[in-house]
């Protein structure tokens, strides 16, 4: 059995940032390694998992690897593939924070074709590079809305977990989301409540998505600040989402 990859999508402002830093959190306590992914140009995650802003700057985005590796990767376009070798650069090039491995996907630039194809393969290929053993993770923070899932970026994902804020346009968002999601081959699409403050709130959540929501996270004084903070009540209800996936697994 491998490890398992998660994608955090979502409307823009939802919470992906917040919720991906709080899970890479509560995985780096029981799993030897987690990859954090930050696939968002804004390049927040990095912040939201209490680094310094300064500091997330100078971490160089991987698409900067792109040319270098394409000798290693063995081929153009979609036919990337992966090599140990691909693997050990990949390793030397994330930023370590303990044993969460960072890594900053930078931003996706137009082929002379005008399409994304292969920048969108070279990431894809990072990413399946990057699981190996079951006690690792990876955790992407992808950008707001649908047009990066259909790009392809989360193709390959285990789980694809959809925050969605207790109002209308969040949750038509999440619905856009979890849409596309299956036509893209994610396996298992998940929805997680943000910035919950009542229990009527939690109804119209549920009520919205039957049988797909997997948690509930309550608004948080110390998850606004963004800085890596969480309060206990918000970090028992990501171990429970996190306990959920593990269960949900089938692979
Ligand atoms: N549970 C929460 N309680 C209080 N504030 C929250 C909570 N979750 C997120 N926030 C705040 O809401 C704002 C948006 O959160 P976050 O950056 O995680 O969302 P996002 O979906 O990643 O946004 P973007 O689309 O810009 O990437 C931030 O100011 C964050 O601190
Ligand atoms: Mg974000």
């Amino acid at each position: 059995m491998r490890g398992i990859k998660i994608a955090v999508s979502g409307k823009g402002g939802a919470g992906k940032t917040t919720l991906a830093a709080a899970l890479i959190r509560a995985y780096a306590e029981t799993h030897r390694r987690v990859y954090a992914v930050d696939a968002d140009p804004d390049a927040s995650l990095a912040p939201a998992l209490g680094l310094a802003e300064e500091a997330a700057k100078e971490i160089r985005p991987l698409v900067e690897l792109k040319d270098s590796m394409r000798e290693l990767m063995g081929g153009e376009g979609e036919f990337f593939s992966l090599t140990p070798a691909v693997a050990e650069v990949l390793d030397d090039f994330c930023y370590r924070l303990g044993n969460i491995l960072f890594i900053r996907m930078g931003e996706l630039k137009k082929g002379a074709t005008g399409c994304y194809c292969r920048e969108n393969a070279f990431l894809h290929a990072v990413l399946t590079a990057l699981l190996l053993d079951r006690d690792e993770v990876v955790v992407m923070d992808m950008p707001a809305g649908i047009e990066h899932l259909s790009r392809g970026t989360a193709r390959g994902v285990d789980f694809l977990l959809i925050v969605t804020e207790p109002n209308r346009r969040s949750i038509h968002t999440a619905r856009l989301v979890e849409d596309l999601a299956g036509d893209l081959g994610v396996k298992r699409v998940a929805v997680v409540g943000n910035k919950i403050e009542s229990s009527e709130e939690i109804t119209l959540i549920e009520a919205a998505f039957p049988g797909k929501v997997v948690g509930m996270l309550p608004f948080d004084r110390a998850a606004y600040r963004g800085q890596g903070d969480f309060s206990n009540d918000f970090l028992n209800a990501v171990v429970s989402i996190k306990e959920t996936l593990g269960k949900e697994r089938v692979s």
